[in-house]
């Protein structure tokens, strides 16, 4: 049967106190709203609407690669008032309603959902859970067994306070019915709102098919309303990730510190140590070891490679390769394969050859490093001539002595070396020697007598 949805996200999330609608916010790296509609990707659907406030674009915006229609809703009158502003842009078959709010339902909980509803040929199926902690969402009425509405806590009785089934938000709904009905609803509430909770009790009262699909596990059905649901939520979604990765090869150590962005990619066999951050669409191959805290966002990591302690960005490292414990890497670094960018060393815009060595305390920025170069302690690309930045070539096997500037631009030639604390303004040639220092002059006995702590 043709699949529509409707998204609801018009709200002004008043109770996330941020200057950012709270369908922005992100979860483990992804806007709340889209986790909702890839929900609708992953069903098929025919159409997907999105109902929004008038304050839209950053919305629209966030979900600019996705195909969905919008709908606006202003001023924002309840949950049912909502679906009135996007009903008419949908068909025939069943409607979906999804709240923008709640990204945590299951693909496979929403399938069921489908099977039960047709399997039942019901007009109206509500997704509920029994809650631990109901406080707050919408009570499932019913008598026997039959759904017979939805009372929102706020208007509960004490009696009704005490059921523990509740309205995920979620309704799936039969097109033509939803269209008949929802003229009928009312805002005689305590929110003087039009609730789409309330079509179950009118079409329960006229004898139409009502149900309740009833699932176990309720952190499905957290919906973000302010920072504290926001945390619930990315526990949620950092349990489901890490599980699926450990699930398929990856260890983990203290997996509740590790946190994994939704469109991450990893290998079985990698390991990842306490305090690691796996950001954006970062890639770690089989046998990489990430951690303890490291920071790695957008990065391709290959084979075998060590992150330690370390912060890199939209960078690019080989195979057993060894990166940290300190170093920061920043966008467009570049890395072959057994290299070592060791402690304190930063890189930036620059590509370095395989079994080149930059053991410690370094700054390797704008420039190319050929192979097996070695860049002694303390070395600096000097990049920037204060207008604007130049490039630093270091050709295959060259070998720079500690302390070295390399003022920009410049070439180090094939093999060349340059002696330890040289500032290198011109080119260096294949297999020369550069140095660029004062000569040392030692004054015989000049110290004798001035320290007074040695003396007698
Ligand atoms: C709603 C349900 C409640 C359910 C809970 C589950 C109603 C009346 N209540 O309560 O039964 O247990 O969700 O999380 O439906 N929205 C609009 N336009 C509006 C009002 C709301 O688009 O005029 C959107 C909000 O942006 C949000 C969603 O609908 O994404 C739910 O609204 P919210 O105010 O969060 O409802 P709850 O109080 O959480
Ligand atoms: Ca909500």
């Amino acid at each position: 049967m043709k699949r529509n949805v409707l998204i609801l996200a018009a709200g002004k999330s008043k109770r996330m106190k941020s200057k950012t609608g709270k369908f922005l916010h992100p979860v483990l790296g992804k806007p709340i709203i889209r986790y909702v509609v890839e929900m609708s990707e992953l069903l098929d659907s025919a159409k997907t609407v999105v109902i929004v406030n008038n304050e839209s674009q950053p919305v629209r915006d966030a979900l600019a690669d996705k195909a969905v229609a919008y709908a606006v809703q202003e001023p924002q009158l309840g949950t049912g008032h909502a679906v009135m502003c996007g009903i008419d842009q949908l068909e025939g078959g069943s409607t979906l309603i999804l709240l923008g709010d709640a990204p945590c339902i299951r693909q496979s909980t929403l399938v069921d959902l489908f099977e039960d509803h047709e399997k039942n040929q019901a007009d109206l199926t509500v997704l509920s859970v029994n809650h631990s902690n109901p406080y707050n969402y919408g009570r499932i009425l019913r008598r026997g067994e039959e759904v017979i509405g939805i009372r929102e806590h706020r208007d509960c009785s004490p009696e009704e306070l005490l059921i523990p089934e509740i309205n995920s938000g979620v309704f799936l709904v039969n097109t033509d019915r939803l269209k008949q009905y929802l003229p009928k609803l009312s805002n005689d509430n305590a929110q003087q709102e039009y609730y789409i909770t309330d079509l179950l009790e009118l079409m329960s009262q006229d004898g139409l098919r009502v149900r309740a699909h009833v699932i176990d596990d309720e952190t499905e059905v957290i919906g973000i309303n302010n920072r504290a649901q926001l945390w619930d939520v990315t526990r949620v979604m950092q349990q489901r990730i890490n599980q699926h990765w450990m699930v398929e090869g990856v260890t983990m150590l203290q997996p509740e510190s590790i946190f994994i962005d939704a469109d991450v990619s990893l290998s079985p066999d990698v390991t990842l140590l306490p305090g690691t951050h796996l950001r954006g669409t970062t890639v770690v191959a089989e046998d990489a070891v990430i951690g303890p805290n490291a920071i790695v966002t957008n990065c391709q990591i290959g084979e075998g490679s060590l992150v330690e302690s370390s912060t890199i960005r939209d960078s690019i490292i080989g195979c057993h390769t060894t990166v940290g414990p300190y170093a920061y890497m920043r966008p467009g670094s570049v890395v072959g394969d057994h290299v070592k960018v060791g402690d304190f060393v930063e890189t930036k815009n620059v590509t370095i050859g395989h079994n080149t060595k930059i053991s410690h305390l370094s700054y390797i920025g704008d420039g190319s490093v050929g192979e097996n170069v070695n860049i002694g302690c303390g070395t600096i690309f000097v990049n920037y001539d204060g207008q604007k930045k130049h490039r630093t070539t270091i050709e295959d096997n060259a070998f720079i002595g500690c302390n070295s500037n390399l003022v920009a631009p410049v070439t180090v030639g094939k093999g060349a070396y340059v002696g330890a604390g040289t500032t290198v303004t011109r080119d260096v040639p294949a297999d020369a020697l550069a140095v660029g220092r004062v000569r040392q002059s030692n004054k015989e006995g000049w110290a004798k007598g001035k320290n007074k702590a040695a003396k007698e």
